[in-house]
């Protein structure tokens, strides 16, 4: 900041002319008279030095431009962003601070930006070559010939920003991990203790059957319907068992394990079920396939719950670069766009789940629904079969 004194003697006239010049600028911030009782400050409270002071303040970069880049105007924060004194800043080239990937997108995006007044997210390179992600809401602020647009810019530190989002991501990837690994547990305390000592139970309502004679007609009509309800329970156990830990997807394969949900689905909920789940050549990771198999299994517990559906269709395909699972009901919809926008409550849990899970192996979800117009859920996942030992799809 630069600071005037006015000469003792009457200031001559090209000096004034230059002060009101460089007050109307913005270049002064306090002028410094000096009278008979001494130094005294005068500081400039108009509304441009409001502005001034306000920018300066501020927890971001603020810069202005020349049509070429040039950087007229920097706050002290832009300079602290990039490591770099402020005098070294200003009349320098925006372009140095940006790192070399973005050196060529960026001049065709600003160009749109700037007239249009969007934002962007890119990586400026500090005066110590560090990276820093940024935000940068640029807007063209005077319009003339190229030689004199101006262009303003504020950059926001979206370094903390990234943190937390990584950090979120981790945490969401744990829960997975736990969730699994819980759900591992807890199957094999079903299918270790319940199971057996459900089947030992069977054994002796069977064995009770055989004792009663013809004759006890009541008790043994009680004896075989209690065998028969056992019999139901054992198995929905096992059922249970099985979907908290798939451990069929690794001896059958997905397609297998898929077509084997589907058709339990249809026979459970009577539902109309078509599955078209083309067998690969070739094996998927595990964890995708565990996510395939989640999101399936979740999609479907959605149209048993809320969909009112007649008919289901859930297909496995390659597709391009891609496998995809596409599960469509033809049931009562629901308005995803708005779910989407509200998904921090704890009842969408559901598909927020598989929206991470997705994420988890690489993969994306996307969710088409409306009112009365049926849910579409589809999981892509990027997947290139090795051609060397691949043969065709069979289906
Ligand atoms: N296939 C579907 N048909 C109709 N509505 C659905 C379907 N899938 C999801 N929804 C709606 O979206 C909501 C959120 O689903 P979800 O996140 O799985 O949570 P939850 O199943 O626990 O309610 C459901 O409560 C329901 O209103
Ligand atoms: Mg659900």
């Amino acid at each position: 900041m630069k600071k005037t004194t006015s000469p003792k003697r009457a200031a001559r006239l090209a000096e004034a002319v230059e002060t009101l010049r460089a007050i109307r600028a913005g270049e002064v911030d306090a002028l410094v008279g000096t009278g008979r009782r001494g130094d005294r400050v005068f500081t400039l409270e108009g509304a441009e030095h409001a502005y001034r002071v306000l920018i300066e303040s501020m927890n971001e970069g603020a810069l202005t431009l020349s049509g070429d880049k040039v950087i007229l105007y920097a706050n002290q924060c832009f300079a602290r962003l990039v490591k770099c004194p402020l005098k070294e800043v200003i009349g320098g080239s925006f372009r140095r601070f940006l790192s070399a990937k973005d050196q060529g997108t960026l001049r065709p995006l600003m160009k749109r930006a700037a007239r249009t007044g969007t934002q962007l997210q890119m990586q400026l390179k500090a005066a110590d070559d560090s990276i820093i992600p940024v935000q940068l809401s640029i807007r063209e602020l005077a319009q003339g010939d190229t030689e004199h647009v101006i262009i303003g810019m504020v950059v926001t530190d979206m370094t903390e920003a990234r943190r937390s989002e990584e950090l979120l991501r981790a945490l969401a990837q744990r829960v997975v991990q736990v969730q699994e690994a819980e759900r591992g547990r807890v199957a094999l305390e079903l299918h270790d203790h319940i199971t057996q000592q459900l089947c030992a139970v069977l054994f002796s309502s069977q064995a009770l059957v055989d004792k009663l004679s013809a004759g006890e007609g009541p008790a043994k009509r009680e004896a075989v319907k209690l065998r028969t309800m056992l019999g139901q329970t054992a198995e929905e156990v096992e059922r249970i068992s099985r979907s908290l830990r798939p451990s069929a997807l690794e001896h059958l394969g997905l397609a297998e394990v898929l077509r084997d949900t589907g058709t339990e689905f249809a026979a459970r909920t009577g539902l109309a079920v078509q599955l078209d789940c083309g067998q690969f050549a070739e094996r998927l990771p595990a964890d995708a396939e565990l996510a395939f198999y989640r999101i399936l299994q979740e999609a479907l517990s959605n149209v048993e719950r809320h969909a009112r559906a007649r008919h289901v269709t859930v297909r496995l395909r390659q597709l391009g670069a891609y496998v995809e699972l596409a599960i469509n009901d033809d049931g009562i919809g629901f308005n995803a766009v708005q779910h989407a926008a509200r998904r921090n409550g704890k009842e969408v849990l559901g598909l927020l789940g598989m929206h991470e899970r997705a994420a988890y192996v690489g993969g994306v979800v996307t969710v088409k629904s409306g009112r009365r117009a049926g849910t579409e859920v589809v999981m892509r996942l990027p997947f290139t079969p090795d051609p060397v030992t691949v043969g065709p799809a069979a289906a």
